[in-house]
């Protein structure tokens, strides 16, 4: 399977419109957690099995990672949890803004794609119009958690959230970094850096209560 697909390309401009909140889960009330970038879907699958009064959401651009994601899911029959097929820059915010207010409490962007190049860095996931999404849809103390082992990645993504007047960064034991996954569940890629005793670069943000302007 090819690794990255371009999010910029023609096809993956098209908006989908996303089956909305009421539908996706048993109990739609529920605090809903989105993962930003799925892929295989272990770590929203094994959150989703260990916390069963929350709504689990993930969400990919590569569609045969979110079959057998949801192929998974179905075997299991977790029914606080839905993966689904789109490009989050382009159908995310139609998709929040259906929500009840105080709904979204969690969104996670673990190991982006990097795009290294000059050329490519609009290729990138986090963009202020997507933060701006959250920012206007995540409930206050709503927390918006990133990590990546790629300095220069996790240094553009916290440069567009501390510009932001919506979230403010949780430091623990006055570290500029977490020491671990808050969440306590590892993403396939995580781990994988941990076998290789490699850095991991990890923020917690936390809406604030700024008013949102649009
Ligand atoms: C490097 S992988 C990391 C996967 C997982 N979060 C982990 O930590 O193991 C990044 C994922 O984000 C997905 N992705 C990239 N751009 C996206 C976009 N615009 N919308 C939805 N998913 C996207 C990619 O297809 C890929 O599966």
């Amino acid at each position: 399977m090819r690794q990255h697909v371009n999010p910029l390309s023609h096809f993956f401009q098209l908006p989908l419109s996303l089956p909305s909140n009421s539908i996706l889960f048993k109990n739609s009330h529920d605090p809903i957690h989105i993962d930003i970038g799925s892929a295989k879907g272990e770590f929203l699958i094994e959150l989703a099995s260990k916390y069963p009064n929350w709504n689990f959401l993930g969400l990919e651009i590569r569609e045969p990672l979110v079959s057998s994601s949801e192929r998974k899911r179905k075997q299991l029959g977790l029914l606080n949890l839905k993966f689904l097929y789109c490009n989050v820059n382009i159908s995310l915010d139609e998709w929040l803004s259906d929500l009840d207010l105080n709904q979204l409490k969690r969104v996670s962007i673990q190991f982006p794609d990097p795009w290294f190049k000059r050329k490519h860095l609009k290729r990138r996931v986090l963009t202020k119009s997507l933060l701006n999404s959250i920012a206007r849809s995540i409930s206050k103390d709503g927390e918006l958690f990133i990590q990546s082992d790629i300095s220069k990645l996790i240094e553009y993504m916290t440069n567009i959230i501390d510009e932001s007047i919506y979230f403010d960064r949780k430091i623990l034991k006055g570290l500029k970094w977490l020491e671990k996954n808050p969440y306590e569940v590892t993403t396939d890629r995580e781990l994988f850096v941990l076998k290789q005793n490699l850095p991991i670069y990890r923020a917690m943000y936390i809406r604030n209560s700024a008013l949102f302007i649009n």
